[in-house]
C-alpha cells in the first residue's frame, strides 16, 4: 500500500499576529497552535507528518520534538516554495500527501479522514478543499468553469470585484499524488507583488493533465486560519465551549459556561459545581462536589472533595476536602492547605502547609510555615520569613491560638498548645503549653485630655 503523508507549514512568521512568537506556536488556551495540529494528525490515517519550519525554528522544534520529521525552508517565499522544501523527504516516496496550513487547529481526526478517502475513492491527483464563508475576507477565492470544476485559486488581493464577492475559499487543505506535486511545484512562477511563490497556483498548472476534485466542508469553522489576533479569540471561543460541553456531559454543572476557561489536562469529577468567570488550567484536578468560583483563576492545584473556593487565585497549590478558600485568598508556589480548613479574606499563604481545622480568616500572610491542626491565625497576624536578604521557616505545632496582629518573626517554633497575645512580635521560639505575650505593657496617663487639649481650645 501507498504510504499516507501529511506536510504542515509552519515556518511563516505571522506578521499579522503582530507578537514576537512564530504564529504556529502562538498559545490557544495556553497550548501552542501547532499541538493542537499534530496531536489530531497523529490519529488519522496518516502514516508520517513532516513539518515545514522556518522562521524561529527553534521554538517549534522545542515543542514538536521528535515526534515529526522537519523540512527546513530557509526563506519565507511563500506557501508553494515551502512545501518544495519537503523535496528531499518525500519526492521519492510513493503515496499521496495531505498538505495543511500550520495556523488551522480546530480541523478534526474525522474530517482529515475523510477527505484523505474522498481523494483515494474519487480517484483524483489533487483534491481541493474549500469551504463557503459569509464574510470571506482574507482567503483566496475558489473559481469554478462553467462545468462547476476547480478551474483557479485567486487570492484576495489578486482578485476582481466579481470575484472577491465569491464565497467558496480555499481551506489551504489539499490531498496530492506525491511524484505530480513535486513535479508541479517547480512549474509555480513567482507572484511580483507578493515576491512570493503561491502553492495555490498548482491548481491551474494541473489543471489540464490532471484530475482534480474538490471537497467541500460544511463545518466551515473547523477550517479557519488563525491569521491574528481576533481570530485567536475565535478559535480559543470553540476550543472552550467544546472542552466545557464535554465536563458538562460529564456531569459537571456550569453556571454561564461562556465564561469559564477549563485548560485541556484539566480534571474534573462529576457533581463538581462551576461558577461565573472561573479559570481552571494546567494539570489541576478539582474532585466531587467541589464548589468552584465565581471569577476564581487556578492553575497546576489539586482541590479535595467538598472544597469552595470563591474570588481566589490558587496557583501550583492543593486543598483539603471540606475546606473553603476565599473570598479573596491568594494561595501559590506550594501551599499545601488541609482538610476542614477555614482561609478567608485577603489571606495569602505561600510556600507552606496546613494540618486539619485550621483558620486563617482574615487578612493573613503565611509564607515558609510548617503549620499543625487546629491552629487559628487572628486577623491580621503573619509570619515575618524574610529578613530582608534570607527566607526562614516558622513551625507551628497544634491547638495554637494566634491573636490578632501577631508577628512571627522566622526562623521560629511555636509548640502545641500555646497561646499568643493579639499584637505581640514574637521573636524567641515558644515551649509548648504557653501563653506569650510580646509586646509593651500599656501605660494610662491619667487627665492627659485636660490638662494637654483643652487649655490649647481655650487659647483660641
Ligand atoms: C493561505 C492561502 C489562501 C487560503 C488560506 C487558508 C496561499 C497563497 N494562500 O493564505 O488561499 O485561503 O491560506 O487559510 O497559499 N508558510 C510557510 N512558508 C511561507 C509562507 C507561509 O511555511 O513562506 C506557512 C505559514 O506559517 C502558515 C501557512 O503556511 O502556517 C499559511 O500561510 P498564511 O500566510 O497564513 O497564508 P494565508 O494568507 O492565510
Ligand atoms: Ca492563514
Amino acid at each position: 500500500m501507498d504510504k499516507i503523508y501529511s506536510i504542515v507549514l509552519a515556518a511563516g512568521k505571522g506578521t499579522r499576529m503582530k507578537t514576537d512568537l512564530p504564529k504556529c506556536a502562538y498559545p490557544l488556551l495556553k497550548k501552542p497552535m501547532i499541538e493542537y495540529i499534530i496531536e489530531k494528525l497523529e490519529r488519522t490515517l496518516i502514516d508520517e507528518n513532516v513539518v515545514v519550519v522556518g522562521h524561529q525554528k527553534e521554538v517549534l522544534m522545542e515543542i514538536l520534538g521528535d515526534r515529526v520529521s522537519y523540512a527546513e525552508q530557509k526563506e519565507q517565499l511563500g506557501t508553494g516554495h515551502a512545501v518544495l522544501s519537503a523535496e528531499s523527504r518525500l519526492a521519492e516516496k510513493k503515496g499521496i500527501t495531505f498538505i495543511l496550513p500550520g495556523d488551522m487547529p480546530l480541523m478534526s481526526i474525522d474530517l482529515t479522514n475523510q477527505i484523505i478517502k474522498a481523494h483515494q475513492e474519487m480517484g483524483n491527483d489533487l483534491t481541493v478543499v474549500s469551504m463557503y464563508f459569509e464574510n470571506p475576507t482574507s482567503y483566496g477565492r475558489i473559481i469554478r468553469d462553467d462545468y462547476g470544476s476547480i478551474a483557479a485559486i485567486v487570492e484576495e488581493k489578486d482578485c476582481s470585484n466579481d470575484q472577491k464577492r465569491i464565497k467558496e475559499v480555499n481551506s489551504g487543505v489539499y490531498v496530492v499524488n506525491n511524484e505530480d506535486l513535486f513535479k508541479v511545484l517547480k512549474k509555480i512562477k513567482k507572484n511580483e507583488r507578493k515576491n512570493e511563490y503561491y502553492l495555490t497556483d498548482i491548481v491551474s498548472l494541473m489543471r489540464h493533465d490532471y484530475k482534480i476534485g474538490s471537497f467541500v466542508v460544511n463545518e466551515s469553522f473547523m477550517m479557519m486560519g488563525v491569521n491574528d489576533l481576533y481570530a485567536v479569540s475565535i478559535a480559543e471561543r470553540y476550543l472552550r465551549d467544546e472542552i466545557n460541553k464535554n465536563h458538562m456531559l460529564n456531569g459537571v454543572q456550569m453556571i454561564s459556561p461562556n465564561t469559564i476557561t477549563i485548560g485541556h489536562n484539566v480534571q474534573i469529577e462529576p457533581g463538581v459545581m462551576i461558577m461565573p468567570n472561573t479559570t481552571i488550567t494546567g494539570n489541576s484536578v478539582i474532585k466531587e462536589r467541589a464548589i468552584i468560583g465565581p471569577n476564581t483563576e487556578i492553575h497546576n492545584c489539586f482541590i479535595d472533595r467538598f472544597t469552595e473556593v470563591k474570588h481566589s487565585l490558587l496557583y501550583d497549590s492543593s486543598v483539603g476536602e471540606y475546606s473553603t478558600i476565599g473570598p479573596f485568598a491568594h494561595l501559590r508556589d506550594h501551599a499545601e492547605i488541609g482538610a476542614h480548613n477555614r482561609i478567608g479574606n485577603f489571606v495569602e499563604i505561600k510556600k507552606s502547609s496546613t494540618g486539619t481545622y485550621t483558620k486563617a480568616a482574615h487578612l493573613s500572610y503565611i509564607g515558609d510555615a510548617i503549620v499543625g491542626n487546629n491552629v487559628n491565625f487572628g486577623c491580621g497576624s503573619i509570619t515575618v520569613n524574610y529578613d530582608g536578604v534570607k527566607k526562614h521557616l516558622t513551625r507551628i505545632g497544634d491547638d495554637v491560638f494566634i491573636g490578632c496582629n501577631v508577628n512571627l518573626i522566622a526562623p521560629l517554633s511555636v509548640e502545641s498548645e500555646v497561646f499568643i497575645a493579639a499584637g505581640s512580635t514574637v521573636t524567641e521560639d515558644i515551649p509548648k503549653g504557653s501563653l506569650s505575650i510580646a509586646r509593651n505593657k500599656q501605660i494610662n496617663k491619667a487627665d492627659y485630655y485636660h490638662n494637654l487639649v483643652k487649655p490649647k481650645q481655650s487659647e483660641e
